[in-house]
């Protein structure tokens, strides 16, 4: 099933000059970039994005990391995307990322993660939405 999913590179990810590596692994695995924007996020934008974390103990940090440079948002289509862009993504704890994965093979870190891909065809749909109307 064609699905479209929202991916995006985070401040250390374009920091670290990774824009082209991450965007490549995406599309070799063909998927396409239909939509693409650098952006620093505000605040808001940032708490909008991530609003299920509020109230947890590193929701702060989340924000503050997140905020911190510019980051590349991505609308993202191909053959079961949510579920592909995840498992390219790589798992969010450092101790369950392959190699291979994105997260895997550039970050050891818990919250320096360098990518954010949707979890869910719910989430997809709302983060889009924020991003790409
Ligand atoms: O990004 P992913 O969907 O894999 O993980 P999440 O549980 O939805 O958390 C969103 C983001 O919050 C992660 O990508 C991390 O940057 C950060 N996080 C954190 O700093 N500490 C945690 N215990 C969990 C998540
Ligand atoms: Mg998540």
């Amino acid at each position: 099933m064609i699905e479209e999913t929202f991916v995006m590179i985070k401040p250390d990810g374009v920091k670290r000059g990774l824009i082209g590596e991450i965007i490549s692994r995406f599309e070799r695995k063909l998927m396409s970039i239909t939509e693409l924007r650098m952006l620093t996020l505000t605040r808001e934008l940032a708490e909008e994005l991530y609003a299920e974390h509020k109230g947890r103990d590193y929701f702060e940090k989340l924000i503050n990391y997140s905020i911190s440079g510019p980051v590349v948002v991505m609308k993202i289509v191909g053959e079961n995307a949510i579920m592909n862009c995840r498992i390219l993504v790589g798992d969010t704890y450092p101790e369950k990322r392959v190699p291979g994965s994105i997260r895997g093979d550039f970050s050891p870190y818990l919250t320096e993660n360098v990518v954010h891909a949707s979890s869910s065809k719910e989430d997809a749909e709302r983060e889009l939405r924020i991003f790409f109307g």
